[in-house]
């Protein structure tokens, strides 16, 4: 068993706990990152699947994500845009195939209309809330108790608008049927992105790539910290015993190594809280809030072919149509790539429909999706994937976590309280860039920051 002392150990390498690290070694501190998984980066991860380079987690960045925009500039990454010349598509509640240009869909114009207000209205929630205390928002508690669907259709009778927005934050952010989380977190969706006019507008939201991938991010910064990040070991127990002098102090024991510390951070996504023995146990609060916290579900599917066809038929790849299997589809080619590749993407019940399918009738369906919006050609790529994060033991959804209908009012506001000495840390407990890398980076920086000055004032305090 190999032994450790380190000033702080942080549990999970994914971008928060690998920023977090990386900002207390920064601050003088020793760290010891332990990482369940055989390669860091977490919910990133650039893969080479039979020749091809693809993104199967989290890619995009959009400008206002500016923490993680500054750390790409000095980790030395370069970005590229998202090609977007062209007409994009989309399919209405008929079936009816629309080519259009702009950020509105081309549905009928009262249907617009209804759109265009709902838009208004949502920024409108979203420009009252801090995004760091939603719960504190004049109207918490009643937006908290409704289920979005319901909310859209409390205030819309147009249901292909209703589909349509619904469509921005269910199946495109929380990747969660409307149904099953509140319009409170809608709108803390809206507001961690600075509005929903940005979640409507790919062009912002899904602005750039990393050149090189996503997932670079956390390995330039895991070969800064070098044998401070040890892989192939998950925490199972975070023993954190009173101390006699009452200074703080855990051990993080994973299989093979223990980490003694005065603090620690679990940098994982909540629904893995309790994969962890606390020892003492949790308290209640914690308890319960935990069970309320969960990952959507999405399959992010890609399709590679010899060259971007749809660019010759004057389309830039992107599509959206609420009812159908793929919901949101768009151009994904790589970096001075020949080849052409397109992503789409499969949410919530759609994606469990569609993993109760054998995996060959599962590509046909997916394929046939991608077809009805760029025609025959798309139903034979050279490298088909699909995502599957829901099967990997050490994050089980994706994108990220959400509250239950209530929780977020209920309980968020304790979801970063310290337990002793255990900081929570990740994505999913973020305020701005809630649920992105750029959310990650700044969770590592704020909890490091909050360790550092308690490790400060320890030392003013410490006997000599
Ligand atoms: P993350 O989950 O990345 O890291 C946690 C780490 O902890 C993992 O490495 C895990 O193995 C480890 N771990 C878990 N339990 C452990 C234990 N007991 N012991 C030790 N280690 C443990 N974001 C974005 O900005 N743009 C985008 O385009 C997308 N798109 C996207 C697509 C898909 C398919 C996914 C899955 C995700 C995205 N995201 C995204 C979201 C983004 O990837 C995500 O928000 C961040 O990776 C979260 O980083 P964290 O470090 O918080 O958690």
């Amino acid at each position: 068993m190999l032994t450790i002392d380190s000033d702080v150990v942080i549990v999970g390498a994914g971008p928060c706990g690998l920023m977090a690290a990386r900002q207390l070694q920064r601050a003088g501190h020793t760290v010891t990152v332990l990482e369940a998984r055989d390669r860091v980066g977490g919910r990133t991860h650039t893969d080479i699947i039979e020749g091809a380079m693809l993104e199967v987690g989290g890619q995009w960045v959009s400008p206002d994500q500016t923490a993680l925009i500054a750390l790409l500039d000095e980790l030395g990454l370069q970005t590229y845009p998202r090609y977007r010349e062209g007409e994009s598509i989309y399919i209405g509640s008929r079936g009816e195939v629309t080519r259009y240009t702009g950020d509105m869909f081309p549905a009928l114009p009262e249907t617009q209309s209804e759109m265009a207000r709902l838009i208004e209205f949502l920024d409108e929630l979203a420009s009252r809330m801090d995004p760091a205390a939603p719960w504190d928002h004049s109207q918490a508690s009643e937006l908290d108790t409704i289920s979005f669907h319901h909310w859209l259709r409390e205030q819309s009778k147009d249901e292909e608008a209703c589909n349509n927005i619904g469509l921005f934050i269910a199946g495109g952010m929380l990747t969660k049927p409307a149904h099953a989380f509140s319009a409170l977190q809608a709108v803390l969706m809206a507001s961690s992105a600075g509005s929903f006019s940005h979640l409507v507008d790919e062009d912002f939201i899904l602005d750039k790539r990393v050149i090189g991938g996503m997932q670079s991010v956390s390995e330039l910064m895991a070969a800064d910290l070098g044998d401070s990040v040890i892989l192939n070991s998950p925490v199972l127990t975070l023993r954190y015993p009173p101390t006699p002098d009452g200074t703080t102090q855990v051990q993080a024991i994973a299989n093979g190594v223990t980490v003694t510390a005065r603090y620690a951070i679990v940098a994982v996504p909540p629904n893995l809280y309790s994969r962890i023995s606390y020892e003492p146990p949790l308290p209640r609060r914690q308890h319960q809030m935990h069970q309320h916290q969960s990952l959507g579900l999405v399959i992010k599917v890609h399709a590679v072919y010899p060259t971007p066809f749809w660019r010759d038929h004057g389309l830039n790849g992107t599509g959206f149509s609420a009812g159908s299997i793929v919901q949101e589809v768009y151009d994904n080619t790589n970096h001075n790539d020949p080849r052409g590749t397109l992503v789409g993407f499969i949410s919530d019940e759609k994606a469990d429909a569609m993993f109760d399918l054998e995996p060959e009738e599962r590509r046909r369906c997916i394929l046939e999706s991608i077809a009805e919006f760029f025609g025959p050609q798309a139903l034979s790529p050279e490298v088909y994937y699909e995502s599957d994060w829901a099967s990997e033991e050490w994050t089980r959804g994706a994108y990220a976590a959400s509250y239950d209908l209530g929780g977020l009012h209920r309980y968020a506001r304790h979801q970063l309280t310290p337990v002793g000495p255990i900081y929570w840390a990740s994505s999913d407990l973020a305020a701005e860039g809630y649920q992105h890398v750029d959310g990650a980076i700044r969770m590592g920086q704020q909890t490091a920051n909050h360790i550092v000055k308690a490790l400060q004032s320890q030392k003013v305090s410490a006997p000599n």
